[in-house]
């Protein structure tokens, strides 16, 4: 009966719940939340800002710790809510693993290498918080690595031939160790949040790619999920944490997300006042806050307010 009264619990918290940001705050008190990766993180992070910013009547009681408006380019960005002590942070690494200067000598086309054997620096500011939620993709392709002059690197060896995937794999590998010998998971919970789709139509982000005409979510069954890359992403993803179990928590968002080609910021991304961008230059990445990005932290919510739960029947 126990048992089954738990997992029902579980089943609920994870589908059911809904949204409370006065609990999810109370959960938080004297805590750190930290996001880590790209901007898609970003937009996750901004997303939960919003969603928690309900529960505070007095708005000037959040703020930034150090005082840097929300732009696009800053390394880290922490919130603190000041009523329940707590932060929440996040910090731009769009590999994870470190991007630096290639090796001494290295040929002139080799402008600097991903070190896919070592964290991003900042990783020595995330291993103490108490909630770590990373998230990585995007940058992850030809045209921002190679292109660019930025190669792979594992040891001392710039590796010229690897490709992307298997670079990203070895790079997630390197996130699963490091939780596992630096952070400390009775403290720490450790979430992955995985690959955001995006839905450039006609084109990519360069070239004229579109979205701004999609008004519904995808209703239809979706054939194309087998040729997108991401679906190696999530698989990669999950095989990692698969190896390091009960360490961290993947938060498998992809499919449902790939649905929503409705929901991105389109040629409304230069806010208000700035009127709508050129067709031609639509953000099919991000996404309109509320949104989708709303969804994926109603998931995290499930699962802060589960390994709570979990963690009180357990101690
Ligand atoms: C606020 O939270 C931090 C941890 O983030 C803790 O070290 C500190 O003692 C807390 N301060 C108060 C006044 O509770
Ligand atoms: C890990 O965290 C737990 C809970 O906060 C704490 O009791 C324990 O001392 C920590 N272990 C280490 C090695 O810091
Ligand atoms: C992620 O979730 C979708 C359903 O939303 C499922 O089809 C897929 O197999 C899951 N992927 C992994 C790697 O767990």
């Amino acid at each position: 009966m126990g048992t089954f009264v738990f997992c029902l619990y579980h089943f609920l918290s994870l589908f059911l719940i809904r949204f409370d940001p006065k609990l999810m705050l109370e959960k938080l008190r004297g805590k750190r939340l930290v996001f880590i990766g790209d901007s898609i993180g970003r937009n996750q992070w901004e997303s939960l800002l919003c969603m928690l910013a309900q529960a505070v009547p007095d708005k000037d009681s959040i703020y930034e710790v150090n005082g840097s408006p929300i732009t696009k380019h800053t390394g880290f960005l922490i919130f603190k809510f000041k009523e329940y002590n707590c932060t929440v942070e996040y910090y731009r690494a769009p590999f994870l693993v470190l991007q630096s200067r290639p090796p001494k000598e290295s040929p002139p086309h080799i402008k600097t290498t991903l070190k896919l054997d070592q964290m991003d620096w900042n990783s020595v500011r995330w291993k103490d918080a108490d909630v770590l939620v990373f998230n990585t993709g995007h940058w992850w392709n030809y045209e921002k690595t190679v292109r660019q002059g930025c190669y792979f690197q594992v040891g001392e060896e710039v590796k010229q031939k690897m490709n992307v995937l298997r670079a990203y794999r070895k790079s997630i590998r390197t996130v699963m160790d490091w939780v596992k010998n630096e952070v400390n998971i009775t403290k720490t919970q450790v979430y992955f949040r995985s690959y955001a789709p995006v839905h450039f139509r006609g084109g990519d982000w360069r070239s004229g790619g579109n979205c701004h005409l999609e008004t519904l979510p995808e209703l239809g069954l979706i054939s194309s999920v087998s040729r997108e890359p991401w679906g190696e992403f999530v698989s990669m993803v999950a095989d990692a944490a698969a190896r390091r179990q009960g360490v961290v928590e993947v938060m498998n968002v992809s499919h449902l997300t790939n649905i929503r080609k409705d929901g991105h910021s389109s040629i409304y991304y230069l806010g208000g006042g700035a009127g709508p961008a050129p067709l031609h230059r639509q953000d099919c990445s991000h996404w309109c806050l509320p949104g989708v990005p709303d969804s994926w932290n109603h998931l995290l919510y499930a699962f802060i307010l589960h390994h709570d739960m979990h963690h009180r029947t357990s101690s």
